[in-house]
């Protein structure tokens, strides 16, 4: 495992769309596991693959440094109801700002393996599987500021 480099705003691979990951290779497990070891050095709750340059459909998380989360292909297939709440992000540095969330959301996405699960969440937990899964899609937080 090693720690990648994190892309910062400006640079245009946070703006791009993701593809989808079609290969389960090991090459894909180094991902996942560089990933989590990137989130964790920085003290960050969630990562997405472009943040670390990569535009695959990929992403991390963990809010309680307990139950990790490795999203290959996610979609949303249900949320419900709204929350807002106080939003950073590694790529945005010194900066944070209110966003709003779905407070509930259900989830289906693959691991490492191809293996698909479905994950119901809620709370900070929907609020970064929201965040992280807008990256593959090129959408910043910084997007989506509410008063
Ligand atoms: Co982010």
């Amino acid at each position: 495992m090693a720690t990648r480099g994190i892309v910062k705003l400006g640079e245009s691979i946070l703006r791009a769309k993701s593809r989808e990951v079609v290969d389960f290779n090991d090459k894909l497990a180094c991902l996942i596991d560089d990933m989590f070891e990137t989130m964790f050095k920085a003290n960050g709750v969630g990562l997405a693959a472009p943040q670390v340059g990569l535009l695959k459909r990929v992403c991390v998380v963990c809010v309680d440094g307990v139950m990790k989360y490795e999203l290959v292909n996610p979609v949303i297939v249900k949320s419900s109801g709204t929350q807002i709440g106080q939003e950073g992000c590694l790529s945005v540095p010194d900066r944070n700002g209110n966003v709003a969330r779905p407070k509930k959301m259900t989830v289906e996405a693959q691991d490492r393996n191809g293996k698909k699960h479905v994950y119901q969440v809620s709370d900070f937990e929907a609020v970064a599987f929201s965040h992280e899964i807008d990256h593959l899609d090129g959408v910043l937080f910084i997007d989506k500021l509410v008063d």
